[in-house]
Protein backbone atom coordinates (compact mmCIF):
# COMPACT_ATOMS: atom_id res chain seq x y z
CA UNK A 1 0.00 0.00 0.00
CA UNK A 2 1.75 3.45 -0.85
CA UNK A 3 0.97 6.01 1.51
CA UNK A 4 -1.19 8.56 0.64
CA UNK A 5 1.08 11.48 0.18
CA UNK A 6 4.29 10.29 -1.41
CA UNK A 7 3.86 8.04 -4.07
CA UNK A 8 5.87 4.87 -4.15
CA UNK A 9 6.96 4.81 -0.39
CA UNK A 10 5.13 1.80 0.82
CA UNK A 11 4.47 0.69 4.22
CA UNK A 12 5.89 -2.80 5.69
CA UNK A 13 3.54 -5.09 6.27
CA UNK A 14 3.63 -6.10 10.27
CA UNK A 15 4.37 -8.98 11.45
CA UNK A 16 6.16 -12.28 10.25
CA UNK A 17 4.60 -11.79 6.90
CA UNK A 18 6.93 -11.07 3.47
CA UNK A 19 5.99 -8.66 1.21
CA UNK A 20 3.71 -9.66 -1.77
CA UNK A 21 5.92 -8.68 -4.81
CA UNK A 22 3.05 -9.16 -7.63
CA UNK A 23 0.53 -6.51 -5.91
CA UNK A 24 3.38 -4.16 -5.50
CA UNK A 25 4.20 -3.74 -8.92
CA UNK A 26 1.27 -5.48 -10.62
CA UNK A 27 3.34 -7.80 -12.50
CA UNK A 28 5.89 -9.96 -12.15
CA UNK A 29 9.53 -9.48 -12.88
CA UNK A 30 13.34 -9.73 -11.68
CA UNK A 31 13.55 -7.46 -8.39
CA UNK A 32 16.68 -5.44 -7.94
CA UNK A 33 17.21 -4.33 -3.88
CA UNK A 34 19.30 -1.31 -2.88
CA UNK A 35 20.13 -2.11 0.73
CA UNK A 36 20.52 1.24 1.93
CA UNK A 37 19.68 3.24 -1.01
CA UNK A 38 20.40 6.67 0.82
CA UNK A 39 18.93 9.15 -1.34
CA UNK A 40 18.22 6.84 -4.01
CA UNK A 41 20.59 8.05 -7.02
CA UNK A 42 21.45 4.86 -7.77
CA UNK A 43 18.20 2.96 -7.46
CA UNK A 44 16.55 6.29 -9.57
CA UNK A 45 19.06 6.13 -12.05
CA UNK A 46 19.11 2.42 -12.47
CA UNK A 47 15.49 1.35 -12.42
CA UNK A 48 14.66 4.10 -15.21
CA UNK A 49 17.14 2.50 -17.51
CA UNK A 50 16.14 -0.90 -17.03
CA UNK A 51 12.08 -0.45 -17.27
CA UNK A 52 11.81 -4.61 -18.05
CA UNK A 53 13.27 -4.97 -13.73
CA UNK A 54 11.52 -4.27 -10.93
CA UNK A 55 13.07 -2.33 -7.78
CA UNK A 56 13.06 -1.62 -4.28
CA UNK A 57 15.01 0.47 -2.16
CA UNK A 58 15.39 0.11 1.43
CA UNK A 59 16.69 2.52 4.05
CA UNK A 60 16.51 3.19 8.18
CA UNK A 61 15.94 6.89 7.99
CA UNK A 62 12.44 8.51 6.81
CA UNK A 63 13.88 11.63 5.67
CA UNK A 64 15.82 9.31 3.35
CA UNK A 65 13.05 7.30 1.78
CA UNK A 66 11.19 10.37 1.29
CA UNK A 67 14.12 12.24 -0.34
CA UNK A 68 14.51 9.00 -2.69
CA UNK A 69 10.53 8.61 -3.25
CA UNK A 70 10.80 12.14 -4.30
CA UNK A 71 13.20 11.82 -6.76
CA UNK A 72 11.63 8.76 -8.50
CA UNK A 73 8.78 11.04 -8.85
CA UNK A 74 10.42 13.88 -10.18
CA UNK A 75 12.01 11.09 -12.57
CA UNK A 76 8.72 9.14 -13.39
CA UNK A 77 10.12 6.23 -12.53
CA UNK A 78 7.51 3.62 -12.81
CA UNK A 79 9.04 0.14 -11.64
CA UNK A 80 10.74 1.19 -8.18
CA UNK A 81 9.22 1.36 -4.86
CA UNK A 82 10.49 2.65 -1.27
CA UNK A 83 10.81 1.23 2.11
CA UNK A 84 11.42 2.43 5.29
CA UNK A 85 12.69 -0.77 6.94
CA UNK A 86 15.56 -2.11 9.04
CA UNK A 87 17.60 -4.24 6.62
CA UNK A 88 17.45 -6.83 8.96
CA UNK A 89 13.74 -7.65 8.73
CA UNK A 90 14.12 -6.92 4.81
CA UNK A 91 16.04 -9.80 4.21
CA UNK A 92 14.93 -12.62 7.06
CA UNK A 93 11.40 -11.71 6.80
CA UNK A 94 10.34 -8.73 3.76
CA UNK A 95 11.97 -10.29 0.91
CA UNK A 96 10.19 -13.85 0.06
CA UNK A 97 13.05 -16.66 0.28
CA UNK A 98 14.72 -16.85 -3.91
CA UNK A 99 13.35 -13.06 -4.69
CA UNK A 100 16.31 -11.09 -5.18
CA UNK A 101 17.71 -11.48 -8.91
CA UNK A 102 20.38 -8.55 -7.43
CA UNK A 103 21.05 -7.20 -4.33
CA UNK A 104 23.28 -4.11 -3.79
CA UNK A 105 24.70 -2.99 -0.90
CA UNK A 106 26.43 0.62 -1.35
CA UNK A 107 28.62 2.10 1.11
CA UNK A 108 27.31 0.73 4.42
CA UNK A 109 28.45 2.61 7.34
CA UNK A 110 31.78 0.61 8.37
CA UNK A 111 31.51 1.60 11.64
CA UNK A 112 35.55 1.49 12.30
CA UNK A 113 35.44 0.40 15.98
CA UNK A 114 36.09 -2.77 17.61
CA UNK A 115 33.17 -2.05 20.21
CA UNK A 116 30.95 -1.08 17.13
CA UNK A 117 31.71 -3.78 14.92
CA UNK A 118 28.18 -5.64 15.70
CA UNK A 119 26.11 -2.73 14.11
CA UNK A 120 27.43 -3.46 11.09
CA UNK A 121 25.09 -4.24 8.42
CA UNK A 122 27.55 -6.62 6.69
CA UNK A 123 27.86 -9.37 9.76
CA UNK A 124 28.39 -12.69 10.53
CA UNK A 125 24.65 -13.47 9.88
CA UNK A 126 24.74 -11.92 6.74
CA UNK A 127 25.21 -14.30 4.14
CA UNK A 128 22.46 -16.75 5.73
CA UNK A 129 20.49 -13.79 4.83
CA UNK A 130 21.62 -13.03 1.11
CA UNK A 131 21.23 -16.76 0.47
CA UNK A 132 17.49 -16.84 1.63
CA UNK A 133 17.02 -13.70 -0.63
CA UNK A 134 18.72 -14.26 -3.97
CA UNK A 135 17.25 -16.54 -6.49
CA UNK A 136 19.42 -19.03 -8.36
CA UNK A 137 22.40 -17.05 -10.03
CA UNK A 138 21.26 -13.94 -8.25
CA UNK A 139 23.86 -12.11 -6.97
CA UNK A 140 25.14 -9.58 -4.42
CA UNK A 141 27.08 -6.40 -5.29
CA UNK A 142 28.77 -4.50 -2.95
CA UNK A 143 31.22 -1.21 -2.87
CA UNK A 144 32.80 0.70 0.18
CA UNK A 145 35.69 2.84 0.89
CA UNK A 146 36.58 0.94 3.74
CA UNK A 147 39.42 -1.81 3.32
CA UNK A 148 38.90 -3.37 6.80
CA UNK A 149 35.21 -4.17 6.57
CA UNK A 150 35.75 -5.18 2.36
CA UNK A 151 38.04 -7.61 3.78
CA UNK A 152 35.68 -8.72 6.41
CA UNK A 153 32.70 -9.17 3.52
CA UNK A 154 35.41 -10.79 1.01
CA UNK A 155 36.39 -13.80 3.59
CA UNK A 156 33.11 -14.70 4.43
CA UNK A 157 31.72 -15.49 1.23
CA UNK A 158 34.99 -15.91 -0.47
CA UNK A 159 34.49 -18.72 2.06
CA UNK A 160 31.17 -19.84 1.90
CA UNK A 161 30.21 -22.60 -0.71
CA UNK A 162 26.95 -21.48 -1.41
CA UNK A 163 28.66 -18.39 -3.41
CA UNK A 164 30.90 -18.08 -6.42
CA UNK A 165 32.81 -15.12 -6.71
CA UNK A 166 31.42 -12.69 -9.69
CA UNK A 167 32.19 -9.80 -11.89
CA UNK A 168 31.55 -6.19 -10.21
CA UNK A 169 29.22 -3.85 -11.17
CA UNK A 170 30.56 -0.47 -12.25
CA UNK A 171 27.88 2.07 -12.07
CA UNK A 172 27.59 4.62 -14.85
CA UNK A 173 28.12 8.34 -13.72
CA UNK A 174 24.67 9.13 -13.53
CA UNK A 175 23.98 5.86 -11.55
CA UNK A 176 26.60 7.34 -8.91
CA UNK A 177 25.57 6.91 -5.47
CA UNK A 178 26.03 10.38 -2.66
CA UNK A 179 28.43 8.41 -1.08
CA UNK A 180 30.30 7.19 -4.10
CA UNK A 181 30.56 10.42 -5.65
CA UNK A 182 31.72 11.78 -2.11
CA UNK A 183 34.29 9.43 -1.39
CA UNK A 184 35.66 9.76 -5.17
CA UNK A 185 35.61 13.90 -4.68
CA UNK A 186 38.37 13.16 -1.76
CA UNK A 187 39.96 10.82 -3.95
CA UNK A 188 39.79 7.95 -1.80
CA UNK A 189 39.91 4.16 -3.19
CA UNK A 190 36.80 2.28 -3.66
CA UNK A 191 36.51 -0.93 -3.16
CA UNK A 192 34.17 -3.15 -5.25
CA UNK A 193 33.13 -7.26 -4.85
CA UNK A 194 30.27 -9.26 -6.07
CA UNK A 195 28.91 -12.87 -5.85
CA UNK A 196 26.58 -14.97 -7.28
CA UNK A 197 24.26 -17.49 -5.51
CA UNK A 198 24.92 -21.05 -6.98
C1 LIG B 1 26.72 5.56 4.35
S1 LIG B 1 25.05 5.59 3.87
C2 LIG B 1 25.12 5.04 2.15
C3 LIG B 1 23.88 5.39 1.38
C4 LIG B 1 23.90 4.99 -0.10
N1 LIG B 1 23.92 3.54 -0.24
C5 LIG B 1 25.07 5.61 -0.80
O1 LIG B 1 25.98 4.87 -1.21
O2 LIG B 1 25.06 6.84 -0.97
C6 LIG B 1 24.37 4.18 4.67
C7 LIG B 1 22.86 4.11 4.58
O3 LIG B 1 22.41 2.91 5.18
C8 LIG B 1 21.27 3.21 5.98
N2 LIG B 1 21.19 2.18 7.02
C9 LIG B 1 22.06 1.99 8.03
N3 LIG B 1 21.69 0.94 8.78
C10 LIG B 1 20.56 0.45 8.21
C11 LIG B 1 19.69 -0.64 8.52
N4 LIG B 1 19.92 -1.44 9.58
N5 LIG B 1 18.62 -0.86 7.72
C12 LIG B 1 18.38 -0.05 6.66
N6 LIG B 1 19.18 0.98 6.32
C13 LIG B 1 20.25 1.24 7.09
C14 LIG B 1 21.52 4.59 6.50
O4 LIG B 1 20.32 5.24 6.92
C15 LIG B 1 22.16 5.26 5.30
O5 LIG B 1 21.21 5.84 4.44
Amino acid sequence: VATKSIPNLIEPPDGPHPLNLHALYGRQAPLVVDLGCGKGRFLAARALRNPEWDFLGTDLQLVRVRKSAGKLHRQGVANARLLRADNRRVLEILLPPASVHACYLFFPDPWPKRRHHKRRQFGPDFPDALHRVLAPRGVFQTATDHADYFAVMRKLLDGDPRFDPAEPDVPADEERTEFEALFLGQGLPIARGAWRRR
